[in-house]
């Protein structure tokens, strides 16, 4: 008779059939750059997330690296908002000296950006708005350049998650005819309309001003729709494609893992971290163990990356 239980009888014979295992490796770490120096302010609605000027993101950047995290994903606060975002296509935005300045102190560091209008728009949306609506091809345009000028940087990854219709094919295009062949994109492919990116707004400074993101992020209710979104984005060229959020979304990334067979990435957004720190908080569950079973759902699901604010807490747990 097949006991089940046998194979369950101790530590070691439980991570010798283990099935799947979270490594240091697997994550990418969120960071939220705002000008100044030695500017470290907490967030707080995301204890332990902070926003931090350039030198003290390199600081966080090199513990995440030290303790093995190959990778942090860049967003920007910057001082001036207007009605195009152009501080965020400006050659010397806060994310453009961020990238110098993280490649320069740690260049093996894997720097990735986030591709988006939103935190720099005074009205707080992804694109160019006209007549209450965001403009589709008007934002692809300045995407572009955004891409572009993080490129000129020296990003080596950059990661559109406007979710415009077109960005990701007009990006590669601009990126190879500008020789940057090398750099590649990872598409926010499946980026749903969440109600869990409430604190990363208080992080960003992105929440918009009227209305909401509904016109281009996708409906949560749809799950055959973010084949066809991941589909897309592929056939335009990206080259790994992400579900997000993660934690209320594990099968549309199990369909994605088994559909497609370019590397799966999946955000575990700000919500997902928020509601577990703050139950960590109460001590109403076990913060780290709840956090571990969380990042091991999402790779089990298909993910092969993980964006997660909790990298560095989980990264010091693996390494225990
Ligand atoms: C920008 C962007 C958002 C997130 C990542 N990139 C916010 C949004 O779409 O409103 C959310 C990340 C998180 O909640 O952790 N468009």
């Amino acid at each position: 008779m097949f006991r089940p239980r046998r194979l369950r009888k101790n530590e070691t014979v439980r991570r010798m059939v283990r099935e799947t295992t979270l490594r240091p490796a697997d994550f990418i770490y969120p960071l939220f750059v705002v000008e100044g120096k030695g500017v470290r302010k907490e967030i707080s609605s995301m204890p332990g997330c902070f926003q931090e000027s350039i030198d003290e993101a390199v600081k966080n950047a090199r513990d995440a690296w030290s303790l093995g995290v190959p990778s942090v994903l860049l967003f920007g606060i910057p001082e001036h908002k207007d009605e195009v975002g152009s501080a965020a296509y400006d050659e010397n935005g806060i994310i453009q000296r961020a990238v110098r300045e993280l490649k320069n102190a740690l260049p093996e560091l894997y720097v990735i950006t986030d591709v988006c209008l939103c935190e720099y728009t005074s009205h707080g949306h992804c694109g160019v708005v006209r007549d209450g609506d965001v403009l589709n091809d008007a934002t692809v345009e300045l995407l572009v350049k955004e891409s572009l000028s993080h490129a000129r940087a020296g990003a080596d990854m950059v990661a559109p998650s406007d979710m415009m219709d077109g960005r990701v094919g007009a990006i590669r295009d601009a990126l190879d005819e500008e020789g940057f062949t090398g750099v590649p994109v990872m598409s926010y492919a499946a980026k749903y309309a969440s109600a869990f990116y409430g604190p990363f707004r208080e992080a960003a400074e992105s929440t918009p001003q009227f209305g909401d993101r509904r016109s281009y992020q996708m409906d949560p209710p749809n799950r055959r729709e973010a084949l066809r979104e991941v589909a897309l984005d592929i056939e335009e060229g990206a080259d790994i494609v992400m579900v997000k959020p993660a934690l209320a979304y594990l099968d549309i990334i199990s369909d994605v893992r088994a559909a497609f067979d370019v590397p799966v990435a999946a955000y575990n957004v700000s919500g997902e971290y928020s509601l577990i720190k703050a139950a960590g908080k109460l001590g109403w569950v076990d913060e780290e163990r709840v956090m571990m079973e969380s990042l091991v759902a999402i790779k089990r699901a298909g993910a092969d990356l993980i964006l997660t604010y909790f990298a560095k807490d989980a990264a010091k747990a693996l390494n225990r």
